[in-house]
């Protein structure tokens, strides 16, 4: 892997497709940085307000008066996109005490049996390709419609661990350990791990979904063969015995390959709404109370609650958002945009992407997987990412989330950018050994460059 000196400022010439900058990019610090439209034409600004009114507004119970809106559940843990993806941006995770909010998704794995999906012909068969629980399923739902029960009660115990810098500062770091209470069902099976998600925000998606395959693989150095400590690998999601590959781009652990696969995913897990990809209500076969629960009806558009044409508007829609980016980087910003590239952060965090088209944007990612060392591992692993492996986040928008008050990391343990370098290990343990060592006025501008972006 090798590190690209971007210029200081990024540029905002008009690139090779002829679209300028400000047609596609908005300033970081604006105010809902996330939810822009980018300029576009009549017909496509149709097709985005159609996708806004999927994505925020509230899907109710079947039946009810209107069929656009019903076949919420009848297990789900929110009622709309917007519950977690805030202004298009991810979503506070704890209340005031410490306990995981809605947003703060509990996966069940049952990592030992990995490996194994493709033969078990499971209801929930495309999803992660990880083996859920028996009983509870892949996510664990914490709303029941009607007399359905919520699965569970999602639990959070907190263990704070100071970290001290070798000039002294000290900083709590938290870390999380989760549990159930209120099974509905009866117990986990005894092999279940629970494995936290928060949503991430949903920043430049178009984009990253439009970076040919051969720059990204171009990266990869899955045996490590330039000896700098940083490997990287592609997460392919097809079944072994298929012979085209797919190539995983979304989610932290890169588990989806498009922006329509992982709304139709979301829609069916998050909030219980039959689509193309999952036309069966995600029931677990112990579950009697939802398999009994009433079905959304028969609409003009068929039986499906969210048609084809509802999920490509959804898909249209985060497509169609501007990508926030610093006008201008003060002085000390220059200072901390170096430090990142020295301290070797660019290694997984690219900084320049290229489209297609010749659209030049900065993700500060490379869309591979990296191990991330025993701290962050998590008893998921998704396809060829094992518990260790997560994609790299990209860190375009991280000023907004910050100012947001979102948190970090797939898990949400960290409560800033500071904290969630503070837990990479593995490939990345040099560069936060080196981020440590910095005096704590460089660390400060570290973190000033990336609160601008
Ligand atoms: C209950 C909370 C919740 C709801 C509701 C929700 N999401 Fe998400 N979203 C998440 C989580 C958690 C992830 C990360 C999942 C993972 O990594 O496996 C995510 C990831 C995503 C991603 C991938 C982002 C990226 O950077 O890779 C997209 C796109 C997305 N969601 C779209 C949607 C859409 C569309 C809806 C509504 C149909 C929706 N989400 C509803 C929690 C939610
Ligand atoms: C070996 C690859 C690698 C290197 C090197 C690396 N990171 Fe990361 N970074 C990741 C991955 C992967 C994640 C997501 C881990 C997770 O969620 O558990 C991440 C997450 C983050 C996050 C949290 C982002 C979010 O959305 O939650 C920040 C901030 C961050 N890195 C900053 C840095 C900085 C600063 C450096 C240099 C000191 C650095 N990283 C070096 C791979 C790397």
């Amino acid at each position: 892997m090798f590190l690209i000196w971007p210029s200081l400022v990024h540029s905002a010439a008009i690139d090779a497709s002829g679209i300028a900058d400000s047609e596609l990019f908005t300033n970081s610090k604006s105010s809902k940085p996330f939810s822009q439209p980018r300029n576009m034409t009549d017909a496509e600004y149709d097709q985005f307000i159609l996708g806004r009114s999927f994505f925020s507004i509230p899907w109710v119970e079947a039946p009810s008066a209107t069929t656009a809106r019903d076949g919420l559940g009848p297990h789900f843990n929110a009622n709309t996109c917007t519950s977690c993806h805030v202004d298009s941006g991810g979503a506070p995770t704890l209340s005031k005490d410490g306990q995981p909010l809605r947003s703060l998704v509990f996966k069940l794995t049952q990592p030992s049996k990995h490996g194994l999906r493709w033969q078990l012909n499971n209801i929930d068969a495309p999803a992660h390709d990880s083996v859920p629980d028996p009983v509870y399923g892949v996510q664990v739902a914490i709303n029941g419609n009607g007399k359905v029960l919520p699965e569970a009660r999602t639990r959070l115990r907190i263990e704070s661990l100071p970290f001290t810098y070798p000039d002294g500062q000290t900083i709590l770091l938290s870390k999380f350990d989760p549990y159930l209470d209120q099974l509905a069902y009866g117990p986990l099976a005894d092999d279940t791990v629970i494995s936290l998600r928060q949503p991430p925000a949903l920043v430049g998606l178009g984009l990253l979904e439009q970076v040919p395959e051969s720059e990204i693989l171009a990266w990869a150095d899955p045996s490590d063969r330039n000896g700098d400590g940083i490997s990287g690998r592609p997460n392919w999601l097809n079944p072994p015995e298929q012979q085209e590959k797919v190539l995983g781009r979304f989610n932290w652990k890169a588990s989806e390959a498009s922006i329509v696969n992982q709304s139709a995913n979301a829609a069916a897990h998050d909030l219980g709404l039959t689509n193309p990809a999952y036309p069966e209500e995600l029931c677990q076969p112990a579950q009697l109370d939802c398999l009994a629960a009433p079905r959304g009806r028969q609409s003009p558009h068929g039986l499906l609650d969210l048609p084809e044409f509802r999920l490509q508007a959804i898909a249209d829609y985060i497509r169609g958002h501007k990508v926030p980016q610093p006008v201008a980087l003060d002085e000390e910003a220059q200072k901390g945009q170096k430090l990142f590239h020295e301290a070797g952060c660019s290694g997984c965090h690219r900084s320049t992407l290229t489209t297609e088209k010749g659209q030049v944007f900065h993700p500060y990612s490379d869309l591979l997987l990296h191990d991330m060392g025993a701290s962050l591992k998590d008893g998921r692993p998704e396809f060829l990412a094992s518990e260790r492996e997560y994609r790299t986040a990209p860190l375009w928008g991280i000023g907004g989330r910050v100012r947001a008050g979102e948190r970090f990391l797939h898990d949400a343990r960290a409560a800033t950018p500071e904290e969630a370098i503070l837990w990479h290990g593995g490939e990345a343990q040099a560069a936060k050994s080196t981020f440590i060592e910095l005096g704590r006025a460089q660390r400060a501008a570290l973190l000033h460059f990336l609160e601008q972006l």
